[in-house]
């Protein structure tokens, strides 16, 4: 039976997951008021102060697909889930999977696996960050442009019905996935993501930073790019950065 376990506060809904994985059933939503040791990709940290934002981390353990393209779900379930709520088209995923308006974040997230007592992988942990009522003076203090609900219209929500109809988004995808395939949500994914024909910066795993156009995503997730000496190349992970959003 699907169910969200709503926390006080907690170091991160993804730990949390993680620890309770095997006694928790397919389709849980575990969302925090708080997280104390929040955290971002790339070993990042993610600012989670209490009752701002919605942290939530979703469990899915039947899997016959490469575990990275589970991020696909979580993208495409927090982009519905804001454009709902915001009724606005002007979103879209940054690749691999940030929520944007605009230019500016406003949703992140990060997958983790579980693995049972032989090591093999037994599910995934859907990690979901939306900011939803931050401040624009905590926005501010975030490291890169970002956003929240607020900032965006003026108004307060409550993070538990956001939460509810996160569920309800996540729940929805990852049916159809077990029914059709996880390919089957790939070009929804793909058009979401608005950076084919963008010129962009990318700071590779490397510490490398490169200038490439973008050309084609392919349905192993990996970005197609084209540098200035028209040398193609694929990019499995990296923080992208757009040049020049328009
Ligand atoms: C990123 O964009 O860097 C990913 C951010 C993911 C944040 C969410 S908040 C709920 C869950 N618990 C965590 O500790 N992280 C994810």
């Amino acid at each position: 039976m699907s169910r969200i376990i709503s926390l006080n506060k907690i170091d991160s809904t993804n730990n949390y997951a993680q620890q309770h994985f095997h006694s928790l059933p397919d389709c849980t939503l575990i969302t925090a008021e708080e997280q104390t040791g929040g955290k971002g990709r790339n070993g990042k940290s993610w600012f989670s102060p209490q009752n701002s934002n919605l942290y939530a981390s979703y469990i899915i353990k039947d899997i016959n697909f490469m575990p990275y393209k589970a991020s696909w779900i979580g993208g495409l379930a927090a982009l519905q889930t804001i454009n709902n709520i915001l009724n606005i088209s002007n979103s879209w995923l940054k690749w691999p999977n940030d929520v944007y308006i605009n230019n500016k974040k406003i949703a992140g997230i990060l997958c983790e696996t579980s693995s049972n007592s032989e090591n093999k992988i037994s599910g995934v942990i859907i990690g979901i960050g939306i900011n939803v009522n931050m401040t624009t003076e905590d926005l501010d203090g975030i490291d890169k442009p970002a956003t929240s609900i607020l900032a965006e219209t003026g108004k307060s929500k409550c993070i538990k019905v956001i939460g509810k109809q996160l569920h309800t988004n996540l729940n929805l995808i990852y049916n159809k996935v077990l029914k059709q395939g996880i390919n089957s949500i790939f070009n929804e994914w793909k058009d979401a993501n608005k950076l084919i024909g963008k010129q962009i910066e990318v700071l590779l795993d490397n510490k490398k930073l490169i200038n490439v156009k973008v050309i084609d995503i392919e349905n192993t997730g990996k970005l197609i790019v084209i540098d200035s000496e028209a040398n193609i190349s694929s990019i499995y992970s990296g923080d992208v950065s757009i040049k020049n959003f328009t």
